[in-house]
């Protein structure tokens, strides 16, 4: 049977408690986690947000009513509690940050009964996720999500706070639009007023922000959800959170400027950590050629090299052949492993394969000088030392070797070393090790639609250097564009945008855009360009990937509270769910195709 609060009144959470409270009498209210009966003590760790309490139900404190009440006690019923501070007779429990005391009840009252939850509510659940998701509200209990939600509150507490320090307005823009262009698939809305037409919801607020500068606003931020309809990962979601912020009258370095020290002043404020400014920095050339990746993880070494030069006219067909073709050789060191079983290497061919390689070669320099390798017979031995040399290899390295197109060499490469670094424990997980990227490419051609597409959005502005080729050789020319990396992962981007309405029709041209179609999609930013623009330029952050990073998390799961999972429903209210037929009909909708679409997929 639930009883009331009336007149009582929480006076702390339990885990505020500490020996400066020894003496207090005091009312808190929690969940249980565990009750133990020892005859004639009944010992009830109470758990809320704040923490873990040993509570003491003891008759002689109590008397008969509440001691009976204490018994009947099973996990997670909510309870008041009332009683007095007292230093702890057992041992102190060093774990807890109330270890030293304890509260000896004098009442008791049951808030609410609860069923047994399907999985204990403990630190470092071994539960399975899906459960876990299904029942979310049961999870979010747990000490380690309620540790990452709070620090969560905390980043976005200390964001507000030190942009509208720096000047910068928190400005709202709209989630019903019309398409933003940041290449990803759009979650669409269908309109009743309008049969027939849809609403975007933003892919970012990209355009607004830009507008937002052209009215005059100077300096915006906001801490905005975003949708994209994309392939999840463990750091993507359907629905995620930027902070997203631009700037008039700036170029790169004041916009990297901002962001550095707002980001230094999370890391003290949220888990004391101090970054050291400024932040190192990287053009997009050196990190694709030295580590592979737009988002160089330099946690560890074992960067790339590249052969080519010196592989250009051995006897391997491998390399030749890619190296004919307009290609590139590179490979990267595997330091002491030279003896790493055939088992292991071919995993990691296959490995290579996920990303495009049609094979790796390896050469293992073994600790007696000779060689062991998938090609070392195309090779003299003058060959084979040049090469060791050049990878720096030394007996016991193994060398790893990837022949194609530089794009997919890069790609290969670049998650091999990832992949190994895993492996063989490389990576020291205290480290946190900041990076902006520079100098992005303007354009990535793509394959698929046979044309180039903005690397970052259309509206970033080229280098000025470059700005002369831009339609005569658009894959030469570098952006405006920057991203912050954190440990191998993008944390954010940016750029500083186009101003000039020349430029501006001079980037849709080279995107293969039409006036007519530019028009249609960005129409009113262009429009708006034309009644005075300042320069300027922004970036954004996601939140939910700093938060993951910042508590160690796996996954952005962690750090969200409710989250979708890689099919983007919901486990616990399993959306997106079906509607009513009246709700299509005054939307003007009719399914037609959903079964055979859902078959389709869930073939795949
Ligand atoms: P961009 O597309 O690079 O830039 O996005 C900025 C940052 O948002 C985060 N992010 C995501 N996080 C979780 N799930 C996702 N699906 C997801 N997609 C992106 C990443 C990324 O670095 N308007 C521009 C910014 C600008 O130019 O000012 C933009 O959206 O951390
Ligand atoms: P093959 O001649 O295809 O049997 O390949 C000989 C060796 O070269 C094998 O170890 C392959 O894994 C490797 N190899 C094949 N293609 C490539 C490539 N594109 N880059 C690097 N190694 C490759």
């Amino acid at each position: 049977m639930a009883e009331s609060m009336k007149g009582l009144k929480r006076t702390y959470r339990c885990g505020e408690l500490s020996a400066a409270n020894a003496g207090e009498t005091v009312t808190v209210m929690g969940w249980v986690q565990k009750q133990r009966n020892k005859g004639g003590i009944i010992f009830v760790d109470l758990r809320d947000r704040a923490g873990i309490l040993q509570v003491i139900f003891e008759e002689s404190d109590c008397g008969a009513e509440h001691f009976a009440k204490a018994e009947k006690l099973r996990s997670e019923f909510v309870v008041a509690v009332t009683g007095t501070v007292t230093k702890r007779q057992g041992a102190v429990n060093e774990n807890l940050s109330t270890g030293e005391i304890e509260v000896r009840a004098t009442g008791l009252r049951v808030l609410s009964e609860a069923e047994t939850p399907p999985f204990p509510i403990e630190a470092d659940s071994r539960t399975k996720e899906e459960l876990r998701l299904k029942y979310r509200y049961l999870d979010l209990r747990r000490p380690d999500l309620q540790r990452n939600l709070i620090l969560r509150s905390r980043i976005a507490i200390a964001i507000r706070s030190f942009l509208s320090d720096e000047g910068f307005l928190e400005i709202e823009t709209p989630i019903l639009n019309r398409s933003t262009p940041e290449g990803a698939r759009d979650y669409l809305v269908p309109s009743r007023v309008h049969p027939g037409c849809f609403y975007a919801l933003p892919q970012s607020p990209q355009i607004f922000k830009q507008l937002l500068m052209c009215s005059g606003y100077d300096r915006y931020f906001q801490i905005a959800k975003c949708f994209r309809d994309e392939d999840l990962r463990a750091d993507r979601q359907p629905e995620f959170t930027q902070v997203d912020l631009e700037m008039s009258f700036v170029d790169v370095d004041d916009v990297i400027d901002v962001t550095e020290r707002m980001v230094a002043a999370v890391c003290r404020e949220s888990i004391g950590l101090e970054v050291q400014l400024p932040l190192k920095r990287m053009t997009w050339q050196d990190a694709m050629d030295r580590f592979g990746s737009d988002k160089p993880d330099t946690r560890f070494g074992m960067e790339l090299t590249d052969v080519s030069a010196l592989v250009k006219s051995c006897g391997f067909g491998v390399f030749t052949g890619a190296l004919e073709n307009g290609g590139s050789v590179r490979g990267i060191n595997v330091k002491g492993q030279a003896e790493m079983p055939r088992k292991k290497i071919d995993a990691l061919v296959e490995f290579a394969k996920g990303y495009g390689a049609k094979g790796l070669a390896y050469l293992s320099v073994m600790p007696d000088g000779t060689y062991k390798s998938s090609f070392a017979k195309f090779m003299t031995e003058e060959e084979l030392k040049a090469l060791t040399a050049a990878m720096g290899g030394e007996a016991g390295d193994l060398l790893l070797f990837a022949a194609d197109r530089l794009k997919i060499v890069y790609a290969v490469l670049g998650a091999l070393r990832v992949e190994i670094a895993r492996q063989l424990d490389l990576i020291d997980r205290e480290r946190f090790d900041f990076l902006w990227v520079t100098e992005f490419p303007q354009f990535e051609w793509s394959d698929e639609e046979e044309r180039y597409m903005a690397m970052h959005h259309p509206f970033t502005m080229p280098m000025e250097e470059d700005l002369d080729r831009l339609n005569t050789e658009p894959g030469s020319v570098r952006a405006k564009a920057y991203d912050i990396v954190l440990n191998g992962v993008e944390l954010g981007g940016g750029s500083v945008r186009i101003f000039q309405s020349d430029v501006q029709e001079r980037m849709f041209e080279a995107l293969g855009f039409t006036k007519e179609e530019a028009y249609s999609q960005f129409g009113f930013l262009l429009d708006a360009f034309k009644y005075g623009v300042p320069p300027h330029a922004g970036l954004a952050i996601g939140l939910d990937r700093l938060v993951m990073l910042l508590v160690r998390a796996e996954s952005i799961r962690e750090v969200i509270a409710f989250p979708k999972v890689k099919d983007a429903s919901c486990l616990m209210s399993e959306a997106p769910g079906e509607v009513a037929p009246k709700q299509l009909e005054e939307l003007a909708l009719k399914i037609t195709a959903a079964e055979e679409v859902r078959d389709e997929s869930a073939a795949e």
